[in-house]
């Protein structure tokens, strides 16, 4: 299921873009100014491709700090456990 909205706040990403755009907001000023990211904070790394690409509908991403090196977590591989 695609990402299209800051679900604390239920403001959808078209209409936050909408706005950014038509004050030339940052993401750090539309935050300010909507609330949006104010709650969980899961929407903030959306905020950020929302304003860079301009796409209001974003695939599930892991939540920040969790990816390493550019990969997306796995499940642990049963190396990891000791087994092969
Ligand atoms: S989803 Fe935007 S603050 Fe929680």
């Amino acid at each position: 299921m695609p990402v299209d909205r800051c679900v604390c706040l239920n403001l959808t990403f078209t209409s936050l873009l909408e706005t950014a755009r038509s004050r030339s907001l940052t993401v750090d000023q539309l935050r300010a100014v909507t609330g949006c990211g104010g709650g969980c904070g899961l929407c903030v790394p959306y905020l950020r491709l929302v304003l860079g690409t301009g796409q209001t509908s974003l695939p599930v991403m892991p939540p920040e700090g969790h990816r390493i090196a550019g990969r997306s977590p796995g499940p642990p591989s049963d190396s990891a456990h000791g087994r092969s």
